[in-house]
């Protein structure tokens, strides 16, 4: 086991044994926090306990949290690969205690980790506190022995730990390891104090505040967050100053070396530290479903990605390799991040396809670079265009800056880090308008007054509730009266609540004597699951406390659960017929269809969707069980289900299988799922796929139907296809040809206009390139064309006119072309042309009118389409 791994599982098992209970890391992406952009400490998933507008689930926890900071507050983006410590992805350790213990414990705690279990001398260790925190002095001073000079009291804001802009807050205590005298760098509040000789390692915070509007109030109790750095911990325990010389990093170093073809030096470690670390955020980011795009999230990614190859490309000019690391670092990471494993081929897909285009910006960034070099007068670079080149091409300044001092041209960097400031403040405003600000008070009131609903509609479809909230009018009530616009709580329900695609459930809620109270049409969730059921209409008055007889719409789950399953087929088949690199990114399930997305740049070809209607319909054939399982979470991913990127899951997840592993042509169906499904394939009946279309920039979506909204597809397609032959007086042998003569005869009528009607309309101009070329087929004598010619040349300012006529089998052209194009274009020419094409011979005039005939073909059909090439030729 190497050094990393140990020392994570030391401190689990440290804290459980001293009565934590261990909780999961929560993504990156944070569920419910619009204020940040991504997880930037161990604390953020506790926010709401903090806070107290969630009940804390435990009083003692602790967690390894997976973080990243390159947005927003605690933006280290810049300082990577050039410090042995910024990371932008970093795993912090904490221990979290909500009311439980508070400075004393947790700085015992601390100590005892430190000193005993990881046996750190404590003759190296250091501590700050902040300036007004005697408590934390005197606890410290007690338990170390520690003078004055290694307790220090600190007054800036390095001792005071925010979330972000507004958050809970409180004033904290550091704890810092002496590398030795041999290492420069000062004391922490020294000057010096950036040097490498102290490194900071844990963080204990005593969240006593709530940072809002820039004011301080309290929390409602005193509370501890701590956060050591994995990464800073291991460089300790590993004798390493740097943290890039430790197993959590260099293992990435070998097949940097083996794919760029160069060696590990003093030339260019930079490029391999930045290289492992971005390597991991995108790995991280991405199975979370991050994408590269030009906002938010996918910006952030956007520039590591783009960082990162740019230093690819000082190792290597012109490589595409990232892809090639993430299996390094899924293997690495696989083990604590069940996600990883999942995402694989859609990391590296995604990651591939940003780094070809990547190689084409790059090339124009150099392009703007040089070209602005040539235009300077002087040997100073503006930094404004430097920074252009950061922003918009990736370019990182130390880059631009290399390049530069090539030329022996310099970037005033005082002016650049100005402009970069700015622009961080304008980002992070930007983010935090976008944020929702209204707060929604009424759900967390009812977070914290109610009780989880108990949920019993898997197994019934009907139940005996207690009515525990009422809502009206956006307030609490005790009752309602009779035609209120009501929102209903019961202790207990079988109402599905609209989550993982699937729509909520209706039906009805009646009182004891079995009266009609109202009709529920939709039913959501808030929290954790506390079921709001939402009635137009409440019809008689009703109280908190009663005793009400719920029944949902057993016709619609029915075709809900249909859906359901087949969304989970749809998967599999796209997985098996597309690749497996698809992955879903967003689903809608309601009684009608099922709608899925998912991420791939192709259309669906026809074959394609057959052979995933012929999957699933087989498989639903077979009339598979649908097993329906709990487990825990990493034995569930062990067994091959899919999760999906980005959801946080309990410890204990439902597992829904459709399993036919060893059966050709079924397909083996296992996904984390809480939705409601069938028993058997068999009841889905049939599956249709509607249509395949793009939603956006690398995602799909497929509509479909099943059982009987798939039946009256088919159903009502063939009525239209009975109506057809009815009209044409065809039988299913005789429909095609008599479509073919029709559309032959077609051709002859295109446009019934005779040279008195004719009308010039825009909608006959095809646009190529520069060229505007008027085309129309009209039904006017052959003598009337060139008269056609002229009327439509009075209106069409600029182009080449084509006119036709089809008469006796036989077709004739007119073309003319517009007085400022004719030292381009001659008429005589591009009639021979077309005439050559439709399969005749000749056609002649003069420059500006010509005119030619052919025999009628199937070619003249294809003739608008192909008329710019025609000429082009
Ligand atoms: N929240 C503190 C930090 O991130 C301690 O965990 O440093």
């Amino acid at each position: 086991m190497n050094n990393s791994t140990k020392i994570r599982q030391k401190f689990i098992e440290f804290f459980k044994s001293k009565s934590h209970t261990e909780l999961q890391s929560s993504p990156l992406v944070p569920n419910d926090d619009p204020s940040i952009l991504f997880t930037n400490a161990g604390m953020v998933q506790f926010k709401k306990w903090f806070t107290g507008d969630l009940k804390p689930k435990h009083k003692n926890v602790v967690t390894v949290q997976k973080c990243l900071r390159a947005g927003g507050k605690h933006n280290d983006l810049e300082n990577v690969g050039y410090t042995p410590r910024h990371h932008t992805f970093f795993e912090m350790l904490g221990n979290f205690s909500f009311g439980k213990y508070f400075k004393e414990e947790a700085i015992k705690l601390a100590w005892d980790l430190l000193t005993k279990e990881y046996s750190l001398d404590k003759n190296r260790l250091i501590i700050t506190v902040f300036k007004d925190d005697s408590e934390s002095l005197k606890i410290w001073k007690k338990l170390t022995g520690f003078d004055e000079n290694k307790i220090l009291r600190i007054s800036s804001s390095d001792n005071f730990w925010s979330m972000g802009e507004e958050g809970p807050c409180g004033p904290c205590s550091e704890i810092f390891f002496d590398n030795g005298s041999k290492i420069t760098g000062g004391l922490p509040g020294s000057k010096n104090q950036d040097g490498n000789r102290f490194v900071e390692i844990w963080n204990l915070v005593f969240m006593e505040f709530l940072k809002k509007n820039n004011k301080l109030t309290n929390l409602p109790g005193k509370f501890v967050d701590t956060g050591m750095g994995l990464e800073r911990i291991t460089a300790v325990l590993s004798d390493k100053i740097n943290n890039y010389d430790t197993d959590l990093f260099n293992f990435i170093f070998e097949k940097i070396s083996i794919e760029t073809k160069t060696k590990f030096n003093e030339n260019t470690l930079i490029s391999y530290r930045i290289i492992s670390d971005h390597i991991k955020s995108i790995t991280f980011m991405m199975a979370e479903g991050v994408l590269p795009s030009n906002e938010g999230r996918g910006y952030v990614l956007r520039r590591i990605i783009r960082r990162a190859l740019l230093h690819v490309n000082k190792l290597s000019p012109g490589l595409i390799i990232l892809h090639k690391l993430v299996d390094n670092v899924i293997d690495k990471y696989e083990k604590k991040y069940y996600e990883l494993k999942n995402a694989n081929s859609f990391i590296k897909n995604n990651l591939e396809n940003e780094e070809k285009k990547f190689i084409e910006t790059l090339s124009i960034g150099l392009d703007i670079l040089n070209d602005e070099v040539s235009k300077i007068s002087g040997v100073i670079f503006p930094s404004e265009t430097a920074f252009k080149l950061y922003d918009t091409y990736g370019f990182p300044v130390d880059m631009t800056e290399s390049i530069l001092s090539k030329k022996g041209i310099k970037l005033d960097m005082n002016k650049y880090w100005s402009i970069l400031e700015n622009h961080k403040s304008l980002q992070k405003t930007s983010w935090v308008k976008d944020k929702n600000k209204t707060e929604d008070h009424l759900k967390l009131l009812l977070q914290k007054e109610i009780e989880l609903t108990n949920f019993c509609g898997y197994d019934e479809d009907s139940s005996e509730s207690t009515l525990v909230g009422i809502i009206n009018d956006g307030k609490i009530v005790e009752s309602v009266n009779q035609n209120d616009k009501v929102i209903l709580i019961f202790n207990k329900t079988p109402f599905y609540a609209e989550s993982g695609g699937q729509v909520g459930d209706s039906g009805v809620v009646l009182d004891e004597n079995n009266e009609l109270v109202g009709e529920i049409n939709d039913t959501k969730k808030i929290g954790e699951g506390i079921y709001l059921h939402f009635v137009e209409n409440c019809l008689r008055k009703i109280y908190l406390k009663n005793k009400y007889f719920l029944q949902i719409d057993k016709l619609k789950r029915e075709k809900i659960r249909n859906n359901h399953s087949a969304t989970h087929l749809l998967h599999e088949s796209l997985r098996q017929v597309v690749g497996e690199h698809v992955s879903q990114k967003g689903s809608l399930v309601n009684e009608k269809k099922l709608r899925f997305d998912y991420s791939s740049n192709e259309q669906l070809s026809i074959e394609q969707i057959k052979k995933i209607e012929f999957l699933i319909n087989k498989t639903i054939r077979s009339n598979t069980k649908v097993k329906i399982s709990k487990m825990p979470i990493r034995k569930a991913i062990k067994s091959g289900a899919i999760a999906l990127f980005g959801e946080k899951y309990p410890d204990i997840v439902r597992v829904v299988g459709i399993e036919n592993s060893n059966e050709s042509n079924l397909l083996n169906s296992i996904e984390l799922c809480g939705g409601s499904h069938v028993y058997y394939t068999g009841q889905i009946g049939s599956f249709k796929i509607l249509n395949d279309s793009s939603v956006s920039s690398g995602i799909r979506r497929v509509e479909a139907l099943t059982g009987e909204e798939a039946n009256n597809y088919y159903e009502k397609k063939l009525e239209i296809f009975e109506k057809i032959k009815n009209k044409l007086r065809a039988t299913d042998e005789t429909i095609l040809d008599k479509i073919e003569n029709l559309k032959k005869k077609s051709l002859l009528s295109v446009n019934s206009k005779t040279s008195d009607d004719l009308e010039f309309s825009e909608k006959k101009i095809i646009k190529f390139n520069n060229t505007s070329i008027y085309f129309d087929n009209l039904s006017c004598a052959v003598k009337d064309l060139k008269n056609c010619a002229d009327i439509i040349k009075k209106e069409f300012k600029s182009g080449i006119i084509v006119l036709s006529t089809c008469q006796d089998k036989k077709v004739s052209i007119v073309v003319s072309v517009t007085n400022d194009l004719l030292n381009h274009y001659d008429s005589n020419e591009i009639i021979k042309k077309i005439i050559t094409f439709l399969g005749g011979k000749g056609g002649g005039g003069r420059k500006d009118l010509s005119q030619g005939g052919a025999p009628l073909s199937e070619n003249f059909a294809k003739m608008k389409s192909k008329i710019y090439d025609i000429i082009k030729s």
